[in-house]
Parts: structure tokens; sequence; C-alpha cells
């Protein structure tokens, strides 16, 4: 990987859980690969009256429970990681906070030789998204952002999920942020880009061809994008009944894997050419109308269940959950591409929380072979049963036990034409002997390093928004919620197989 180049690093939410779980792990493993300059500060900023020892204190701390290379508790290592960490207390609305922040990074460039006329800012937003247009006026009213086309120097600005609530609140966050920065200086994150084996999904298509001839509504009769989690809502009840599966995953991460199974190759691996064709692919997606709601999609809340030998309680009973809550735990929707390559072709979607366990997979669902060969198998039941032809099924495993499988009918050994249908599999563990990088440490590396190519753009945003718009609006609609229970540690309610498994009928793909 690149080396980044200087850069002083100001998180604001820096009290929050994303900083201590992942954020500073993150920074931590780039700082221990050598990927960042030794003149790297880091300065964590948020409400709380902290002194620089105790913001030092508590990311060791941090580093000991979630770093992935597992430091010793006192090691030097972790010692010298927070030796460049400071802490500015202040008020998201305080420009006294932003000037005295303002003056800690200045006096820290000239401690360590940087002429601060050309010093790197990255800022990383990661605070509740109310105050993130605040936080980047403030910014600009206090001289921390430095002019896009100066190539002496950068700043940047990495900005959390979620990114706005629905259409109108994300537009008027990018009108906040952009009044303040440039498009080029904006890295909205999905952190579902990090991971390795969802970059892989481009590696594959784009970088072989013998699937390219095959993506297309000629050879697949479906496809279905899963995002399981066995986990609830680990104590985030209160931002959780306020969002909901849809906003929570599917605006962003579901989309963004949609995105990057369907879209178009693009012209080069630039940031913009990549965007361009995603943004391309995700306009061709007509959006749920509000009418449609409960033709296209089914939502589940989960009840009372056991995950793994743990009793898990209702949804309603979690801490932050309003007892008469309807938001959805999880969903599952019915999409269309409705363009040369895809139209006709259905994507389903399904997301949830509390279910059997964690899998984020997407399932490519090839049509039948045009003649039915072998069915004339048929002279004991037995033999019907193990006959019946299954669609070949390519899957690409996002985790856990990243990989890719593919099943295709195989012919059983034996005096009869019997198939049965066998997986190709390939396992990232065994073929590469490598540890990947965590998705955030990828992402921060390409936002210090300038390269956006996994950061969604402005219109990105708006058109998943729209997306999804209509079908908040559906449900927020309904006298009577069509929400259906399902027990914990199931795989959401039955509603939704249903749903999923008569359209699939229906459209002629079984
Ligand atoms: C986050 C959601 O964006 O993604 C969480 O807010 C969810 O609710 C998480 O649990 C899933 O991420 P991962 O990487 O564990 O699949």
């Amino acid at each position: 990987m690149k080396k980044a180049e200087h850069a002083t690093i100001v998180i604001f939410g820096a009290s929050g859980d994303l900083t201590k779980r992942k954020l500073i792990p993150a920074l931590f493993q780039l700082a221990k690969d050598g990927l960042l300059t030794e003149k790297t500060t880091i300065v964590g900023f948020a409400r709380r009256e902290k002194s620089h020892e105790q913001f030092r204190v508590e990311i060791e701390d941090a580093l000991v429970e979630f770093s992935r290379s597992k430091p010793e508790a006192g090691s030097g290592e972790l010692k010298v990681f927070s030796s460049s960490c400071y802490y500015q207390t202040g008020n998201y609305d305080s420009s006294k906070s932003f000037h005295n922040l303002k003056e800690l990074i200045d006096k820290l460039d000239e401690e360590r030789g940087i002429d601060s006329a050309k010093a790197n800012r990255l800022f990383y937003l990661s605070t509740p998204p109310s105050v993130f247009s605040g936080i980047v006026a403030m910014l600009g009213q206090s001289g921390h952002i430095s002019d896009p086309n100066d190539r002496s120097r950068w700043t940047r600005a990495i900005v959390e999920k979620p990114f706005g609530r629905d259409l109108e609140t994300a537009c008027a966050l990018n009108k906040g942020l952009s009044s303040v920065l440039d498009e080029s200086q904006i890295y909205r994150i999905d952190h579902y880009l990090g991971k390795e084996t969802v970059q892989n999904i481009m590696a594959f298509r784009f970088g072989n061809s013998i699937f390219e001839p095959l993506w297309n509504r000629r050879y697949v009769s479906h496809v279905h994008i899963t995002v399981a989690e066995a986990v609830c809502v680990e104590g985030r009840g209160g931002y959780y009944d306020n969002s909901g599966a849809l906003r929570d995953m599917v605006q962003n991460h579901m989309l963004q894997l949609l995105a990057l199974i369907a879209m178009e190759p693009p012209a080069s691996f630039a940031p913009d050419a990549v965007r361009d064709e995603k943004v391309k692919l995700l306009s061709a997606i007509p959006p749920i109308e509000m009418h449609e709601v409960n033709e296209c999609s089914v939502r589940g809340q989960y009840a009372a269940g056991t995950i793994n030998g743990k009793l898990i309680p209702d949804y309603l009973r979690e801490g932050g959950v309003k007892p008469s809550s309807v938001t959805e735990t999880f969903v599952a929707l019915k999409l269309h591409v409705d363009n040369w390559r895809w139209a006709g072709v259905p994507f389903y979607l399904r997301t949830g929380k509390a279910l059997t366990e964690r899998l984020t997979e997407v399932n490519i669902e090839f049509r039948q072979p045009p003649l039915a060969l072998f069915s004339h198998i048929k002279d004991d039941e037995a033999i019907e049963e193990r006959g019946r032809m299954k669609p070949n099924m390519l899957s690409l495993r996002v985790q856990p036990n990243e990989g890719i499988r593919l099943s295709i009918g195989m012919k059983v050994p034996g005096p009869k034409m019997i198939l049965e249908p066998k997986d190709m599999e390939f396992c990232y563990e065994n073929v590469f002997d490598i540890e990947p990088p965590g998705a955030y440490e990828r992402l921060i590396l390409d936002a210090i390093l300038g390269d956006s190519t996994l950061f969604i753009r402005q219109d990105e945003v708006e058109v998943a928004w729209t997306l999804v718009n209509g079908i908040l609006e559906g449900w927020a609609n309904e006298e009577l919620p069509h929400i259906h229970l399902y027990r914990a540690g199931t795989w959401g309610p039955y509603a939704a197989d249903e749903f999923i498994d008569n359209d699939i009928r229906k459209t002629g793909a079984l």
C-alpha cells in the first residue's frame, strides 16, 4: 500500500463508540504497518472535559480491547501511538472551541516542524448527523479549510452515516456541506465498501472474462442479496428505533452491494468513472411507489427467541425502543433494474437483526438449461427426487468465511444418468495467507491518500434515498402497519419467504 502524507486527523465525536471500536484501532493498525508518517497527529474533539492524558489512557484501553493486532496493555507500541494523540474539549456550535482547536493543531504542526500553510487536515465527523453541517460551518468560519485548488496542502472531511434520514434531510445535509467544502473534499463513508470481499465483486467481474458474458437477463434468472445479522440492537435502541432496517442497512450498504453487482464496467478505475456507473445503475431502478409498498416489500420485527443458546427479549423490550414501536428490524424487498442488461430480472434484498446467523451473501441464480435432457430419470421416487435439476448458482460470500461458490449439476457415479448439484468452492482464507485490512483501515488510508473511489458521491446518496423514500412514506401512511413478527434466532418472518418464493414462481424464474 502507498504510504500517506503527513496529516492532522481530527475526530469529532471522540467520546463515541465508533471512535473507540473502529477509528482508533484502524489508525493504530495503519501506524503499526508503517502506512502513516511519524508526523501524523490525532486530535479527539468532544464535549466532555478531558485532558490529553485521560484521552490517551482511554485510547490505550480501547486498543487492548478492539485492535486486531491485540497489543499488550502498557506496551511500548501503545505508548508511542497514544503519545501522538491529543484532546480538545469543545462544543460543536461554539466558534471559541473551533479557534481553540486551530490553536492546538497549529501548535502541534510547529512542534513537528510543519509549515501550517502547507499542513494537511482530515476531519472525521463521527457525531450524530444533526451536527454535521454545523461542524463544517464552524470549520469554515475559523479558517480550518484550505482551498481545494491549493496543491500545496489539502483539507478533507470524512462524513459518517447515517447520511440523512430521508431524501429531504440528505439533500439539506449535502447543501450544508457543499456551502463550505468542495465535493472533492467530502468523503461520505460506507464501511461495506472498505470490505475486501465487497471490493472483490469488482475484481471478480471486471478482472476476469468468464462470467461477464453471462451477467445479464439472458442467463440470470434472479439475484438475492442477503445481509443477515445475529446481533440485536446492542445498546443502540434509541438510534435504531428512529431508523429501522431500511435506513440502517438498505439505503446504504445493500444498495451499494446491488450497484457493484449490477453496474456496467467502468471505463477506468478512476473514482468518478466507478461512481458514474454506480449512479447510472441506481438511477435505472424504478423507485417503489407508496401504493406498491405491500406488493414489493415485507417488513418484520423480532420477538423473543434464542440465538446460540442465549435468550433474546422482544425488540419492544430493548432499551431506548418505544413500547408501541412499529420500526422494522427486518425487511425484504423486490427491486428491478430497468436497463438493457437487467430488464425483467428481479433483485431480492433481505436484511434483518436477531436472525439465525451472521451472513452477507449475494446469490446469482442462472436460468435452467433450455432443454430438460435429464428429465427422463423418473423410474423410482428417490431417483426422481435426485434427478430434478437445480439451477446453477453463483454465491459471493462477503462475510463470514469469505469466498465464492459455484453450484453445478454433476453426474452421480453409477449406471444411471442422475445429476446432483455440487459446489466448486474458493475460500479466501485457504487461498491467501494474508490477514486482510479492516474496512476502516482501508477507507481512512484512502481518504488520506485522496482516493475517493470507495466513498459515496453526492448524487449517489441522493439517488439511493430516492429509491427508499416511497417505501418509507408508504409505511408511514399505513393505518394498520403490516409488520410481521418473527422469532429471534430464525431467518425472519415466514411472510418474507412466501413473498419471494411466490414472486419467483410468478415470474417464471423457478
Ligand atoms: C452498520 C449498522 O452500518 O452496519 C449496524 O448501523 C450494523 O446496525 C452494521 O450492525 C453491520 O456491519 P457489519 O460490518 O458488521 O456487517
